[in-house]
C-alpha cells in the first residue's frame, strides 16, 4: 500500500513524540512492504515564530494533499500566562480541525492490565474499562461568536450547535456502538443549556434508527462523577466539544496517564491523529515524554485511515508487550517499578521497535 503522511510535530514535546510515531510507521512499512512517504509541516508556536501565522497556508495545502496526518502538540507557557495575546498556537489546531472538516474526535480509553496500578483509581474499579469517546470537534463555544465589550469588562463565547452537526457525529457514534457493546451514553447539560436540549432531541431522533443500541442520556456533571465511580458502565460516549475536552482529560486517568491516550479526528477528508496530551513544556527536550500515545495514534491511523487492521493490532500488541516486560516512562512508573526499567522517550520508542521486529519474526 502506498500512502503519503504529513507529520506536524508542533511545540514542546510534540517533536520528540512524533519522531517515534514516524519511526514505527517506517518499521511497519518495511516489515509489511508498504510504501509510506513523509513530509513535515509547521503549526502552533513554532509556526508563529517562523511565519507569524499558527497555521500557514502551506501546511494546510500539504494537509489536504496527504492521506493522513500525524500531529504532536501545540502550546507555549508564554501564551498561557498572557491572555491578551492576539495570536495563539491553539488557533492553528482549531483552524485545521475546521478547515479539514474534522468533526468527530475519537478518543479510546483502554486500560492495559499492566498499568492497573499506575492509576490513582482502585484497580478493581478500573479493570476491563473500554470506552470510546466521540467528541464533537467543529462546533460549540469553541467556534461560536466571541465578543468583548468596548470597556473590556464583559466577554462571551457563543455555545452553538446546528442540527446537522449533532446528527453527523451521532450517526458515527451509533455505528461504532453496533460494532462494540451496543451502548451509547450521550452527555449534555440539557437541564440548563438550550444547545444541549437541541443535542438531546437530535440524539433521541437518531437513536430511533438504532433500536438494537441501548441509549442513555446523562448530564455532564453526573458523567464526571460516574466516570470515576464506575467507568465500566460506559461503552460509546457521545458528547459536545467542550464537555468532551474536559471529560477525556478526566478519563485519561483511567488509562493511567495522559501519556497513554491516543486520538483520531475524522470527518470529510484526511484523518488527523494525535495524542490527547499537550505540549508539556516543563519536560520538553529532556527525553522524558511518553511516546506511547503518539505510537498508539499511529495504530489508529493504520486502522481507520488505511484499513490496515493487522498492522494496527500488531503495533498495539508491541506496546502491550513492552509494558508486560516492565518498561515504563516516568509518568506511568510506580513505587514498585524497577528503576532500571524507567525509560526515556528514545529508549521507550526503541523498545517498541524491538518488539515490533520480534512479533514479525515469530510469525
Ligand atoms: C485537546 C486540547 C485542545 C482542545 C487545545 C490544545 C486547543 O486540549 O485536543 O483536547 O481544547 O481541543
Ligand atoms: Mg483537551
Amino acid at each position: 500500500m502506498k500512502k503519503h503522511i504529513l507529520i506536524i510535530p508542533g511545540d514542546g514535546i510534540g517533536p520528540e513524540v512524533t519522531t517515534w510515531g514516524k519511526a514505527v510507521l517506517e518499521q511497519i512499512a518495511a516489515d509489511h512492504e508498504h510504501e509510506f512517504t513523509f513530509e513535515d509541516g509547521i503549526m502552533g508556536h513554532a509556526a508563529i515564530e517562523a511565519t507569524g501565522n499558527p497555521l500557514p497556508e502551506e501546511t494546510l495545502t500539504k494537509a489536504r494533499g496527504s492521506d493522513a496526518i500525524l500531529f504532536g502538540a501545540v502550546g507555549h507557557a508564554k501564551y498561557d500566562n498572557d491572555p491578551t495575546l492576539k495570536v495563539r498556537p491553539e488557533d492553528g489546531l482549531l483552524k485545521i480541525r475546521k478547515e479539514l472538516g474534522l468533526y468527530a474526535n475519537l478518543r479510546p480509553v483502554v486500560l492495559f492490565d499492566e498499568l492497573l496500578d499506575a492509576s490513582s483509581i482502585k484497580p478493581e474499579v478500573l479493570k476491563g474499562t473500554d470506552i470510546l469517546f466521540f467528541r464533537e470537534l467543529n462546533g460549540d463555544a469553541y467556534f461560536g461568536e466571541k465578543k468583548r465589550s468596548e470597556d473590556r469588562d464583559t466577554a462571551s463565547d457563543l455555545m452553538i450547535y446546528h442540527r446537522y452537526e449533532v446528527e453527523r457525529i451521532a450517526v458515527k457514534a451509533f455505528e461504532a456502538a453496533r460494532t462494540r457493546n451496543k451502548k451509547v451514553c450521550s452527555i449534555d447539560k440539557a437541564n440548563v443549556l438550550e444547545s444541549s436540549r437541541l443535542w438531546r432531541e437530535v440524539v433521541q431522533d437518531i437513536a430511533k434508527e438504532y433500536p438494537d443500541v441501548q441509549t442513555v442520556h446523562m448530564f455532564a456533571d453526573t458523567a464526571a462523577m460516574q466516570l470515576i465511580k464506575n467507568p465500566r458502565q460506559f461503552d460509546v460516549v457521545l458528547t459536545t466539544n467542550i464537555f468532551g475536552d474536559i471529560l477525556t482529560d478526566e478519563a485519561s486517568q483511567i488509562a493511567g496517564s495522559m501519556g497513554m491516550l491516543a486520538s483520531a479526528s475524522i470527518g470529510d477528508g484526511t484523518g488527523f491523529f494525535e495524542p490527547i496530551h499537550g505540549s508539556a513544556h516543563d519536560i520538553a527536550g529532556q527525553n522524558k515524554a511518553n511516546p506511547l500515545a503518539s505510537i498508539l495514534s499511529v495504530a489508529l491511523m493504520l486502522d481507520i485511515s488505511f484499513g490496515l487492521k493487522e498492522e494496527a493490532i500488531g503495533l498495539t500488541d508491541a506496546v502491550r508487550q513492552v509494558l508486560k516486560l516492565g518498561f515504563r516512562t516516568a509518568d506511568i512508573a510506580t513505587e514498585t517499578t524497577d528503576s532500571k526499567k524507567i525509560l526515556g522517550t528514545k529508549e521507550m520508542g526503541e523498545q517498541v521497535l524491538i518488539l515490533l521486529r520480534q512479533t514479525l519474526s515469530v510469525k
